[in-house]
């Protein structure tokens, strides 16, 4: 039996962001993964999913004391200065999460104990020496044969030759437990190219990982050799746990596990398909639903690293796009899958082409005409407009792609209402005609699919469908609609004060 006291909810979702590193400054490839996973949580949220959020920082490891070396402060003090860059960076993306972990935190500390010694206790972490070739920048070994031209093959820079006394995790005893859960669950990594990768890596042959490390006091250390501290990819991981209670299985967030969809890019699959579950198998403990895989948002075709240069802070461009523009780009400009270059030009020309004319215009034109030749009152839609159609196909064709995580293509589908709209009113031409009958029918049309637009575009522009949510005079807030009846055709009752205001999205010159 359900506890009686949980709210009445169709579902559950929850969604996860990697953890950032803290040495980092946020930049756009971050932001990427971030606003993604927000407008998601948002869209499930209008279907009254009891929805959870997480993201946060990542703050042990060698990268991050070798960086407050560098700075002359305690790794923990650089943690606590540098985490704030994070926490502005979402709070100006209008980023709601529901929590934000740090892996500093006191509650995490005992996540990573309870899960080492779950392993532990399953016989799945051994002493044993390791000699390797260690990459600090992304905190992970690799053979001799994965280097390029001696490289890192993702930061192409040296490696350091690494030898130590570890605590290992006995990965390669999961290689035939790893490939018959992938079986058993064919769908829990998407796109389908990530997922075969992943088996082709399990069916190489697993080696086991070291999971401790002497040579650095910055981490957790092993509950049951506290000389070693934890090696910060297991530590890290076990943040998707620690943020809904583990290890406690009463706390009330527990309901939340497994996570629906783990966001990642594709830098990281390893560690989050092939550790990860390994992880979670030893302990007993259900692996999650989904892991989403995205490509790199590159910058003149190429990964945005501090070394090159090339990183561009989601602050630059809101103070050009605003929030909503900054974010609608990002959703509906990258398919979410394969990498993407980013490009300024392609920016300006998709933020005035789908925000500034299609929806703005959409909009004064709307306002100017009810203004004119309606008294200012907004007319009710006709039941039986060619739009309802649109509109009910857009709704069925977002809902699918939000399912798939493709915001471009829920975003695009959304879009065909607004301009199927501007089309409407161009063929009936209302700003010519007498008021009557006629002219209501057209503009209380206009008004409906603006109304529907608001709620299915809130998940990327939640500031914007607001705004335009109170100038068609409707009470209340977007954030309380509820799909699918919000986006079925017939809402808006009429009758209500319609103001145009300023322009939503003042056009931008290159
Ligand atoms: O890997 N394009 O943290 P990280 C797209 N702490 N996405 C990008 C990107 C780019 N150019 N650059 C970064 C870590 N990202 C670990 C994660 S999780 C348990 C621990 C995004 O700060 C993308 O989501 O290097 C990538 O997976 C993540 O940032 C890596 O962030
Ligand atoms: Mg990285």
């Amino acid at each position: 039996m359900a506890a009686t006291n949980l709210p009445n909810v169709s579902s559950r979702f929850y969604v996860t962001t990697p953890i950032y590193y803290v040495n980092d400054a946020p930049h756009i490839g971050h932001a990427y993964t971030t606003v993604t996973a927000d407008a998601l949580a948002r869209w499930h949220r209008l279907h009254g999913e009891e929805v959870w959020f997480l993201t946060g920082t990542d703050e042990h490891g060698l990268k991050v004391a070798q960086a407050a070396e560098k700075h002359g402060v305690s790794p923990q003090d650089w943690a606590d200065t540098t985490v704030e860059r994070f926490k502005d960076t979402w709070k100006l993306l209008d980023i709601a999460n529901d929590d934000f972990i740090r892996t500093t935190e006191p509650r995490h500390y005992r996540a990573v104990e309870k899960l080492l010694q779950a392993c532990y206790e399953a016989g799945d972490i051994e002493l044993g020496v390791y000699e390797g070739l260690y990459c600090v920048a992304c905190e992970a070994y690799y053979t001799e044969a994965e280097l390029v031209e001696g490289n890192c093959p993702i930061h192409d820079r040296p490696v350091d030759t690494v030898t130590e006394e570890n605590y290992f995790f006995k990965l390669s005893r999961f290689e035939q437990r790893l490939l018959d859960w992938y079986e058993a669950h064919p769908d829990v990594i998407t796109p389908e190219t990530r997922r075969n990768e992943v088996l082709g890596f399990i069916r190489q042959g697993l080696q086991d990982f070291s999971i401790s490390r002497t040579s650095l006091q910055w981490g957790v250390p092993l509950p049951w050799d506290p000389s070693h501290v934890t090696y910060v990819w297991f530590d890290a991981l076990t943040n998707y746990i620690t943020g809904v209670g583990f290890p406690d299985d009463k706390a009330p967030l527990w309901r939340f596990w497994p996570a629906d969809v783990h966001l990642i890019g594709k830098d990281i699959i390893r560690f989050h398909c092939v550790y990860w579950p390994a992880m979670l198998l030893s302990a007993g403990i259900e692996p999650p639903v989904n892991w989403h895989v995205h490509g790199w948002l590159l910058v003149g075709g190429e990964k945005m690293s501090k070394t090159r240069l090339n990183q561009i802070a989601p602050a630059d461009l809101v103070e050009t796009f605003g929030v909503d523009g900054y974010r609608y780009h990002f959703l509906r400009d990258p398919s979410f899958g394969p990498d993407s270059d980013f490009s300024y030009e392609g920016m300006v020309v998709r933020y005035n082409t789908d925000l500034a004319n299609n929806l703005g215009n959409l909009l004064s034109r709307v306002a100017t005409v009810v203004a004119k030749k309606c008294g200012g009152t907004g007319p009710a839609p006709s039941p039986d407009s060619p739009l309802a159609a649109v509109a009910a196909t857009a709704f069925a064709t977002a809902t699918r792609a939000w399912q798939d995580v493709q915001p471009n293509l829920a975003l695009e589908a959304t879009w065909r209402i607004v301009r199927e709209t501007n089309a409407h009113l161009e063929a009936n031409e209302p700003w010519k005609a007498e008021p009557g009958p006629a002219l209501d029918a057209v503009m209380g049309d206009a008004l409906e699919a603006l109304r529907i637009v608001s709620v299915l575009a809130f998940p990327a522009i939640p500031t914007t469908a607001q705004a335009i949510w109170e100038r068609i005079g409707l009470p209340g807030s977007v954030v309380e609609q509820r799909l699918p009846d919000a986006a079925a055709w017939g809402g808006y009752p009429g009758g209500l004060p319609v103001e145009k205001g300023a322009a939503l999205f003042p056009r931008v010159t290159e």
